[in-house]
C-alpha cells in the first residue's frame, strides 16, 4: 500500500454515517487495488472530545478535534467528511470550499435549496472536488438497472414508482430533536421524510430516467405536538410525517413517489418499478443484491419475471468482491463510493453525484413541500423541465 498516495481526511460528526464513511476508507483499498490514493483517517471531528477520542480509538483516526473550524485550518487535510446533522451541511462545505479542501457531503445537500445554491458557488469557485453520499447509485443491483437502461432494453418508460416506507415515529411519545432524533426537528433537520427518504427515492430516480419536470405532493404531520429533547415542554412537529407526489419526467413518463415513517411493519423498504416499452424493472432494498428484470423479447414460453442475483464478476463493482454467488451489502455501496471518488480525483472527472447534481434533488424537494403546502402542480425548478 506505500505506493500509494494519501488522502488525508477529516471527518465531521461520527454517528451512523461516520460509522459508514469510516468503514469505507479502511476497506477501499483492499478490494479495490488500483487506485492512486490512500484515505489516511488523519482526524475525526465532535463536539464532545471523550466521544470523539472514544470513536478514533476504535476506527484508528490519528487525532481528534472539538470544532469544525480548527480541523478546516488544518494543513494536514485534504478533505473534509461532513457527516453531521443537515443544518450545518452549508456552514462547514463553505469553509471547507474557502479553504480548498475537497468535501464529501452527506445528503440531503442542505436544508433547501437557497443554501444549496450557496454551497454549489462555493465549491465551483474554488475548484475543490466535491461529491454527495447518495450512496443507493452503488448497490450492484442499481447500477446494473441504469446500465439496461441506457444500453435501451426497456425502450420508452412509461412508468416509475418509488417509495420508502418506515415505521420508527408512530408512538405519540417519541419526542423530538436532540442528538438521537434530530431528524424530527424541522430547525435541524430542514423537513422530514421529504429530505430524509424522498432525496434518496429523487437522486437514484433523475440519474435512472432523467429529470423530473412537475410535481403535485401532499404531505402529512401525524403527531402534532412532541416533547423537545432539550426543552423538555412539548413542540409543536414541523416536519412532514409523510409526503407523498405524482410527477412527470421530462421524458414524458408518469411516476409516483411515497415515503413515509408511519408504515407498520416496514424498517427500510425502499423500492423502485420502471416500466418500459419492451421491459420492466424492480428493486428492492430489504433484497438489494437481487434485480428483477422482465424482458418482452423473451421467447413467450419462457417469457416471466427473472430474479438476477447481481453477484457475478461481469456485474458492476462485483468482480472487487468474492466469488460469483456470494452478495455483498449496505457498507459496500459507501466502499463503492469512496473507490469512484478517488478514481476521480485521479481523472479529474468528478464522481456524481456532486453538488451540482444534489442540488438539482433538492430542487425538487423543495417544490415537493411548496406543492403540498399550496396544493397546486410545480415546475420542479430544473431547467430541463
Ligand atoms: N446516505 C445515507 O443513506 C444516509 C443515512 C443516514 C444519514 N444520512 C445523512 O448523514 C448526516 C448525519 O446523519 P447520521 O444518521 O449519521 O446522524 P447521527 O445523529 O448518527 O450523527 C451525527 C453526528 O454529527 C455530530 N454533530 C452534530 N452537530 C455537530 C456540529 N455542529 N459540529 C460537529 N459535530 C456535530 C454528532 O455529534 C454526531 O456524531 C445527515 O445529513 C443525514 O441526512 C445519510
Amino acid at each position: 500500500m506505500s505506493d500509494k498516495k494519501p488522502l488525508n481526511i477529516g471527518m465531521i460528526g461520527y454517528g451512523f454515517m461516520g460509522r459508514a464513511h469510516s468503514n469505507a476508507y479502511a476497506k477501499v483499498n483492499h478490494f479495490f487495488h488500483d487506485l492512486e490514493y490512500r484515505p489516511v483517517l488523519k482526524a475525526v471531528c465532535a463536539r464532545n472530545k471523550e466521544k470523539a477520542q472514544a470513536f478514533a480509538d476504535a476506527w484508528g483516526y490519528e487525532s481528534v478535534e472539538t470544532d469544525w473550524r480548527k480541523l478546516i485550518e488544518r494543513k494536514d487535510i485534504d478533505a473534509i467528511d461532513i457527516c453531521t446533522p443537515n443544518n450545518v451541511h452549508r456552514e462547514i462545505a463553505i469553509a471547507a470550499a474557502e479553504a480548498g479542501k475537497m468535501i464529501l457531503c452527506e445528503k440531503p445537500l442542505a436544508m433547501n435549496s437557497g443554501e444549496g445554491e450557496e454551497m454549489v458557488r462555493a465549491v465551483e469557485k474554488a475548484g475543490v472536488a466535491n461529491m454527495v453520499w447518495y450512496n443507493y447509485r452503488r448497490v450492484p443491483a442499481v447500477t446494473l438497472a441504469k446500465q439496461l437502461i441506457d444500453e435501451g432494453r426497456l425502450g420508452r418508460i412509461f412508468h416509475y414508482r418509488t417509495v420508502f416506507l418506515q415505521d420508527f415515529t408512530i408512538a405519540e411519545d417519541v419526542p423530538q430533536g436532540g442528538a438521537g432524533l434530530w431528524r424530527l426537528d424541522a430547525s435541524v433537520a430542514g423537513s422530514g421524510v421529504t429530505g430524509d427518504l424522498l432525496a434518496h427515492n429523487i437522486d437514484t430516480a433523475m440519474w435512472l430516467n432523467g429529470d423530473i419536470a412537475r410535481i403535485s405532493a401532499m404531505t402529512e404531520t401525524f403527531v402534532k405536538e412532541r416533547v423537545h429533547v432539550e426543552s423538555g415542554k412539548k413542540e409543536p412537529v414541523k416536519i412532514d410525517d409523510a409526503a407523498t407526489f405524482m410527477a412527470r419526467f421530462a421524458n414524458g413518463s408518469l411516476a409516483t413517489f411515497e415515503a413515509t415513517r408511519y408504515a407498520r411493519g416496514h424498517k427500510a423498504l425502499y423500492t423502485f418499478e420502471i416500466n418500459g416499452e419492451h421491459a420492466s424493472i424492480q428493486w428492492d432494498l430489504h433484497d438489494l443484491h437481487r434485480l428483477s428484470y422482465f424482458d418482452h423479447n423473451d421467447e413467450s414460453r419462457v417469457r416471466g419475471w427473472r430474479s438476477i442475483h447481481v453477484t457475478d464478476g461481469d456485474h458492476p463493482y462485483m468482480d472487487k468482491w468474492w466469488v460469483p454467488g456470494l452478495q455483498i451489502g449496505y457498507e459496500h455501496t459507501f466502499v463503492h463510493q469512496v473507490a469512484d471518488f478517488i478514481e476521480g480525483i485521479s481523472k479529474g472527472e468528478p464522481a456524481a453525484p456532486t453538488f451540482a447534481d444534489a442540488l438539482r434533488t433538492q430542487r425538487v424537494c423543495d417544490a415537493v413541500l411548496k406543492s403540498a403546502e399550496t396544493g397546486q402542480w410545480l415546475d420542479s425548478g430544473l431547467s430541463s423541465g
